[in-house]
């Protein structure tokens, strides 16, 4: 079988109009603006309209791609979104997504990795698009966290935001561009550390479920932030070994933005200053499934990235599950 490249032809965002800086959460809960930029970096999230849900969000996204791509709808075969927050239990957020872009000849499937969703779901469509089954794929990631969150849990709610990103993964020729070497991982023992208890078929929806508001997001905070700065040095010499390139070779990481001391300590045990990581969670919080590509987004636009170039791609949370990537754009 002839194995082809990949490349992103298009990038695109989708965001809600509503901008909540972090001296808005002073009158929610017990915080300070201070406590939250000093202790995570973000400075204000988005938030979702009443009537705004997470496909609408991933549809404008997934628009915006297309233009850049200069792609139509119709020629898309296959749309994944990466969420953890869908529109619906079921049917998938990628099907609504299919439906409200006119994208008539996609398949279309949801796929749940928490914060480490886009690159799954990068890897997934690549290896589609490498062995030569489809020719363009639509890579979403997408949240409106404001809906599932616990708006009294100082713990968790002054971290997250709303938005969606999208990326139009074609076809080309050329086989050095693409991802060059991957890992997805997952540690299933640590499934209590993100989670929403009720809701599901281990714990449904009971009236005393939601008097505890067991169907939001209850976090272990600290649980996380020690798995993150563990996962992220491992996991990228476990990439980087499985190529000829060294550290040095990539000319910036683009990683899950959920806190900037998470990435400070990782860049210590790399070696490396933190230049080396991109940086938006002070604009968006932490969008989960969306905030890998909001950054691959803000990258290109701020000329920190352009194609062509070495990046690494990596993604960690619920699950626990992480996600990494070395991508020739
Ligand atoms: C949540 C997080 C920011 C907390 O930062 P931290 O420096 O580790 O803070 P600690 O957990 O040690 O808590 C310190 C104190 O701040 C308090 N605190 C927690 N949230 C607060 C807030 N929003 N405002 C003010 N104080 C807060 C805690 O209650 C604690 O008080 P105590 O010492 O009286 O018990 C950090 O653990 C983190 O970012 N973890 C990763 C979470 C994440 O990214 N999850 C998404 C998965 S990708």
């Amino acid at each position: 079988m002839q194995l082809f490249g990949s490349e992103i032809l298009g990038l695109g965002r989708g965001l809600p109009d509503r901008i909540m800086h972090n001296s808005e959460l002073e009158k929610i809960v017990e915080t300070s603006s201070e406590w939250i930029k000093s202790r995570t970096g973000i400075e204000k999230r988005y938030i979702a309209a009443e009537d705004e849900a997470t496909s609408d969000l991933c549809a404008k996204a997934a628009v915006e791609a297309l233009e850049k791509a200069n792609v139509d709808a119709s020629e898309i075969d296959l749309i994944i979104v990466a969420t953890m927050s869908p529109d619906y239990m079921y049917p998938a957020t990628a099907a609504l997504v299919q439906y409200k872009i006119g994208a008539v000849n996609a398949g279309a499937f949801d796929l749940m990795a928490a914060c480490s969703g886009f690159v799954y779901a990068l890897v997934t469509a690549e290896n589609f698009i490498r062995c030569g089954r489809y020719k363009k794929i639509l890579v979403i990631g997408g949240e409106v966290f404001s809906k599932i969150l616990n708006w009294k849990d100082r713990n968790s709610c002054v971290l997250f935001g709303d938005g969606a990103s999208a990326a139009v993964i074609s076809q080309t020729e050329d086989s050095s561009k693409g991802i060059i070497s991957f890992e997805l991982g997952a540690d299933g023992s640590g499934f209590d550390k993100l989670i929403a208890v009720a809701g599901g078929t281990k714990n449904p929806i009971t009236a005393e479920a939601l008097e505890k508001k067991e169907h939001l997001l209850t976090m272990k905070g600290s649980d996380i932030f020690k798995f993150a700065v563990r996962i992220i040095p491992e996991s990228i010499q476990r990439v980087l070994a499985k190529t000829d390139y060294k550290l040095d070779d990539i000319k910036l990481i683009v990683p899950h933005q959920a806190n900037y001391r998470i990435l400070e300590s990782a860049a210590k045990r790399l070696g490396v200053g933190m230049d080396k990581f991109f940086m938006n969670m002070d604009k968006y919080a932490n969008t989960s499934a969306a905030s890998i590509g909001l950054a691959l987004y803000d990258a290109f636009e701020e000329g920190a990235l352009k194609k062509g170039d070495l990046t690494l791609l990596i993604g960690f949370g619920a699950g626990l599950t992480h996600a990494t990537c070395i991508v020739r754009l």
